[in-house]
């Protein structure tokens, strides 16, 4: 699994381009000129229920802000479950479209929509086809434009596998003591995503390593892998923009399927990096990109 050949990363790259072939770049048509408010950008985020996660939406929203001082920011979550558990108590978070009905309703022309995902995965492509409709609706927004997932190219990939490398793995990490990076995965074809990320962290960092949750690679190949390496210690990260539920959890948690609980009853030690990528500045800086790209299409 480690040893991904040249000719998988191309088919895993291929892979990758194929669900964004038709991403044309704006999503909305021509309006006669009028008198709208705006630009806003809308950021877009799976959501989460866990308080102390909420560090790194903070943390996005000031950069946001400090590059585009002048544009109101709203948001949004993509997840049901998230917004009905904190509906519950008493937070009320609106749905991607619900936030585009009230910007409607406001009088905004233009909308960034800034997907806060990692990958461009069911979450992207369902914010991109109903941020097309909302462009097409008579009377509403001259442009809509949806902006890229952190990774949505080789070079965001690389960049962020070089940050995690140089930035998130803690500095008393000793040579051959691993790093296992936890992505969430997904059924949708670009959990490719992963895999190519895998043979990147491999060629990066001979000790780096890959796994998801609930997509490929899996958990149980990466602790094999490290097993027959004979890895003694692991710093586990967790691949998403929050640390929330899946890395408190599933990663770091007590329960014996946890990955944390899983590599000491195989004799690893292992260090849970309980933070979210979006905590730390250079990854916000690649969404940060991918906004700045949606945002000078604006007309
Ligand atoms: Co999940």
């Amino acid at each position: 699994m480690v040893n991904l050949t040249k000719q998988l990363l191309l088919f895993l790259v291929f892979m990758l381009t194929l669900p964004l072939a038709s991403w044309a770049g704006e999503a909305g048509h021509e309006h006669p000129a009028k008198d709208g408010k705006g630009p806003v950008i809308l950021l877009v985020t799976f959501g989460t229920s866990v308080p102390s996660a909420q560090a790194s939406f903070v943390n996005i929203e000031q950069q946001v802000k400090k590059a585009f001082p002048n544009t109101e920011i709203r948001w949004a979550y993509t997840s049901k479950i998230i917004r009905a558990k904190l509906a519950k108590e008493g937070q009320l978070i609106d749905s991607p479209e619900v936030a585009m009905a009230k910007l409607m309703d406001e009088g905004y022309a233009k909308v960034v929509m800034q997907s806060l995902h990692m990958i461009p995965g069911q979450e992207f492509h369902e914010l991109y086809a109903n941020g097309k409709l909302f462009g097409q609706m008579a009377g509403g927004f001259e442009q809509v434009m949806v902006a890229y997932p952190l990774l949505s190219s080789d070079e965001s990939m690389d960049k962020m596998l070089q940050i995690v490398a140089a930035k998130i793995v803690p500095k008393e990490r000793k040579p051959g003591e691993a790093v296992v990076l936890m992505g969430h995965g997904t059924h949708h074809p670009s959990d490719a995503v992963y895999s190519a990320l895998m043979y990147k962290a491999q060629k990066l960092d001979a000790n780096m390593y890959v796994g998801t949750v609930e997509g490929h690679p899996t958990f149980d190949e990466v602790k094999e892998a490290l097993v027959k390496k004979g890895v003694k210690k692991a710093y586990l990260v967790p691949l998403m923009t929050v640390a929330g539920d899946h890395a408190t959890n599933d990663m770091a948690g007590t329960e014996p399927e946890s990955w944390k609980s899983q590599l000491t009853k195989a004799g690893i030690e292992s260090v849970p990096v309980l933070k979210g990528l979006a905590e730390f500045d250079p990854i916000v800086e690649l969404w940060l990109d991918n906004l700045k790209v949606a945002m000078a299409h604006l007309q």
